[in-house]
């Protein structure tokens, strides 16, 4: 379980997250939406280390990560999937997917496990491995991206906005490997400004807005939410699934302070 607590967080000119509290559950796909601004992508620096709490806690099974830093929270096996244009353009795919093992490089076997490994579960790593990473299309590129990443073998994968700039084909074959990582072991943490997309790809959604969680619960349960179809899908929540909903009301008034 990754547990943040009463973190209080911002770049010099105030908090961004407000005493923010979340549980990210072990085993689960969890996504954060939440309007433009609402501080996602601050949380997921926040957890990787980019950005240190001013105040709050960020504990990964009881072993406290706030205090650690990028290195010493990648040592703990929690990695942020870089933001798009991340690869080297001139060299291979393989050679991209390699770097990713940099930690690993004194251990040539374990290296070249974690390669078939990371092959096996998104194929085009294999299929395109002497190709430049220039060649890719954009959905291809968010692949080999979350390949190199999972080179680390990570316990925790942190991955913000994965859809953005997708096609709609590039987005489901990088649902699908999100989906895959999770089920070969892998916790998910990923942000969305796309709400029905994250909600579809989640097993938990979580709902920030001002820096503070306004809801938390299933994700289908919150894609299914008359406030959140309204607010957040364009008030298309289908009226059976409404009717089914249960403990995930929005309060009246957040306090936000955005
Ligand atoms: N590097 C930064 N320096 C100063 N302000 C920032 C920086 N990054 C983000 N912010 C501000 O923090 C707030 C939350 O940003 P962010 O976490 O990126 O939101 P989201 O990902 O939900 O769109 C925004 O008001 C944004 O302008
Ligand atoms: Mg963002």
């Amino acid at each position: 379980m990754l547990t943040i607590s009463g973190v209080f967080a911002g770049y010099g000119g105030g908090d961004v997250l407000q005493g923010l509290d979340l549980h990210v559950p072990t085993g689960a796909i969890t996504c954060i939406v939440g309007p433009n601004g609402a501080g996602k992508s601050t949380v997921l620096r926040v957890v990787s280390g980019l950005l240190k709490p001013r105040l709050g806690t960020i504990e990964l099974d009881g072993t406290r990560l706030d205090q650690l830093g990028c290195a010493g929270v990648l040592a703990k096996g929690v990695a942020q999937v870089p933001q798009s244009q991340a690869l080297f353009p001139q060299m291979s795919i393989r050679e991209n997917v390699l770097l990713g093992g940099y930690t690993l490089r004194r251990d040539k076997t374990l290296l070249n496990k974690r390669y078939d490994h990371v092959s096996e579960l998104i194929p085009i790593v294999a299929e395109r491995s002497n190709d430049k990473a220039g060649n890719l299309s954009g959905g291809q590129r968010r692949m080999v991206e979350i390949a190199r990443c999972l080179m680390v073998d990570p316990s925790v994968l942190l991955l913000d906005e994965p859809s953005l700039g997708l096609d709609p084909k590039s987005l489901t074959g990088v649902s699908q490997l999100v989906r895959d990582a999770n089920a070969a072991g892998t916790t998910v943490l990923l942000v969305e400004q796309n709400v029905r997309l994250g909600l579809s790809m989640a097993t938990h959604g979580v709902v920030l807005e001002g820096g503070r969680v306004r809801l938390e619960a299933p994700a289908g349960e919150l894609m299914a939410n008359p406030e959140v179809a309204e607010l957040y899908l364009g008030g298309h929540a289908s009226e059976s699934r409404t009717a089914r909903v249960s403990g995930a009301s929005l309060p009246a008034d957040t306090g936000s302070g955005r």
